[in-house]
């Protein structure tokens, strides 16, 4: 008997001591921007005039850049400029565009990822095996690297401990005279005979990286830690070549390039400079990576790269099993950023101005002498940000041009968001069976998302009622928000949009709670009533009807509230 009228008050206690989380994210389901970026164009009016104003600057005559943000279905914006100072014996694209060629360089990471992926999906190469099992050279005779503890999985998430590079980086090439910087005069035995390292006469091929990598010594053990690595990609290239029996360029573009209809993005030289970005200078247009192709060797444009953006906006999460592709993989330094497989990603709260809810870019970053590159997909917003600079010198170019476009971006974003929300699902709702004092009044709000203001069943109080004394610790502030699951009742026709409410704590300032406030352990599905989840909501948006499965209710949105709104606008 004792049992039995204390299991389910435990039951409650457990539901509000894991329930202390702040600022759930996402907030909203992923938004269309079906009208063409209509709803930002004024952000994009603003991004533009700065970026003209960023620009003017005399530092950056010699610099070219193309950007553009796209949707999950089409591109939304774009900016070109071309450089004020080029070469004039030999200038490259005469005006900069969205088809003009950049050397994308370490974004090349990226495909080289989704090419293994495929090859999982395909079950020709396995992630969680070690990559010794399809290049055996590597451990042959011992050696130093313990690679049977790395995996494909291990390179692709910068987790391999693997040094950084074989043939580049080294300060034996000048500039600066080793000597003038006080290092010791040195021989180049220990050096491989290609790429920078024969003055580029001959790129680096398998052989040269393989016997390189058998006399190397490890950063870190597997798995430890994670360090930006290019050689990880460079195996990962030649694992893929053996697994596709195509050597990589072929590859790429069989596999990636074509269907994704990326036409003018090749490995190879382009023939000509119709849509070259040349920039003053140094630069790394025309000069072949060979075995360093997979880390670095792709020529595209935003044009091309919007469509590789749209690609990953719709498919990250199906292109093979077990994977969403934009998910951490490991920490990076400092408690925002992180590895994915390739991503660099960085997760924050400051980029909101009326709340704390993270943020999350995937990005990929690259940099070859004349070119500084960076795609940021934001998947909560359904949106892609593509930056490609030329220029040699312009130092923190393209992150002043991110950091413009993707914070207005972002804060534009959001706002239209609320608008749309506020349109679609605010208001009160009454039950359809008019002897049932049933009702529900949501509310929108940039801060609180969409959130319950005030929830009857049955002639009965329910906020007031059972979560203020079951749910939750009410000496703290708190609202209850919609969460969306991104799933719906029907699929097929992406009706019955299916969100769950959940008790948020809200942040109070000044007040120090300690640190381990921090600690949230996700959970969104609290308590079920005769077998349904209680805290289930779904939106049948065509007939203006929010419906409760577990309270068996439906209700219809007062048109009343409709109206009221419409004056307000
Ligand atoms: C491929 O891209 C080109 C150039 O952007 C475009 O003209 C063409 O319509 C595209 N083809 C398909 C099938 O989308
Ligand atoms: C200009 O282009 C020519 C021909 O490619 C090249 O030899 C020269 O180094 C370039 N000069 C500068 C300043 O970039
Ligand atoms: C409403 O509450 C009454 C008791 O006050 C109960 O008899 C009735 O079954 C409830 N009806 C519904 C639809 O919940
Ligand atoms: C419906 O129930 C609520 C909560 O008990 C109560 O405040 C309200 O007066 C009721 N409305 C009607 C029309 O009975
Ligand atoms: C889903 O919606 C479509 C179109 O309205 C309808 O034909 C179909 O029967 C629905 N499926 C289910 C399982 O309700």
């Amino acid at each position: 008997m004792l049992r039995k009228t204390l299991f389910p008050l435990f039951t409650l206690c457990i539901a509000s001591a894991i329930a202390t989380c702040f600022d759930p994210s996402p907030a909203f389901p992923v938004p269309e921007w079906t009208n063409g970026g209509e709803d930002l164009s004024s952000v994009f009016d603003s991004i533009e005039t700065q970026l003209r104003d960023l620009i003017a600057d005399q530092k950056y005559d010699a610099a070219s850049f193309s950007v553009e943000v796209t949707s999950s279905h089409e591109s939304l914006w774009s900016q070109y400029h071309t450089a004020r100072k080029r070469n004039e014996s030999r200038p490259g694209a005469e005006r900069v565009d969205g088809d003009s060629l950049y050397r994308i360089a370490s974004i090349t990471k990226v495909f080289t990822t989704l090419g293994l992926l495929y090859q999982y999906e395909a079950g020709n190469l396995d992630l969680q095996s070690p990559i010794s099992k399809y290049i055996p050279e590597l451990a042959v005779n011992g050696g130093e690297i313990p690679w049977h503890d790395i995996t494909l999985r291990t390179l692709a998430s910068q987790l391999s401990g693997l040094p950084r590079d074989f043939a580049q980086s080294d300060l034996m090439i000048g500039p600066p005279d080793p000597i003038s910087i006080g290092l010791p005069p040195a021989s180049r035995e220990r050096m491989p005979d290609c790429d920078e390292d024969s003055n580029f006469d001959s790129a680096c091929d398998g052989t040269d990286l393989i016997d390189w990598l058998r006399k190397a010594q490890p950063l870190f053990a597997p798995n430890q830690q994670s360090t930006y690595s290019n050689l990880n990609f460079e195996l990962i290239g030649l694992a893929l070549e053996r697994a596709s029996d195509k050597d990589f360029k072929t590859y790429m573009r069989d596999a990636i390039l074509e269907p994704l209809n990326m036409t003018l993005s090749t490995l190879n030289t382009p023939s000509d400079d119709t849509h070259a970005v040349l920039p003053l200078g140094d630069n790394y247009w025309g000069i072949e990576d060979g075995v360093q192709n997979p880390t670095g060797g792709i020529y595209s444009s935003t044009n091309d790269m919007s469509k590789f953006l749209r690609y990953i906006l719709t498919h990250y999460n199906a292109i093979a099993p077990g994977i969403n592709w934009l998910m951490p993989a490991s920490w990076g330094t400092g408690s925002q950023n992180f590895y994915g497989m390739p991503f660099e990603i960085l997760r924050t709260g400051r980029i909101l101005t009326e709340s704390t809810r993270p943020v999350t870019f995937a990005t990929k970053g690259g940099g070859l002498p004349g070119y500084t590159t960076l795609i940021s997909i934001v998947p909560e917003y359904g949106l892609g940000v593509t930056v490609l600079v030329g220029c040699s010198g312009c130092g923190k170019l393209l992150s002043a041009i991110q950091e413009i476009i993707t914070v207005e971006l972002i804060r534009g974003a959001e706002e239209a968001i609320w608008k749309a929300i506020d349109k679609t699902h605010r208001g009160v709702y009454t039950a359809t069976d008019d002897k049932l004092n049933s009702s529900l009044e949501l509310a929108v709000s940039p801060s609180t998302g969409l959130m319950v203001k005030t929830f009857v069943s049955n002639d009965t109080d329910v906020l007031g009622g059972f979560v203020s004394k079951y749910l939750v610790d009410n000496s703290r502030p708190w609202h209850l928000q919609l969460v969306p699951t991104l799933l719906f009742k029907n699929e097929s026709a992406q009706q019955g949009e299916i969100w769950r409410m959940i008790p948020v704590y809200e942040r109070e300032e000044g007040l120090d709670r300690g640190v381990w406030d921090e600690l949230c352990s996700t959970d969104v599905d609290i308590l079920r009533y005769a077998g349904l989840p209680l805290n289930e909501v779904v939106f049948w948006h065509d007939d203006g009807i929010v419906e409760l499965p577990a309270w068996k209710v439906r209700m219809s949105r007062d048109m009343r509230e409709e109206d009221t709104l419409v004056v307000q606008n």
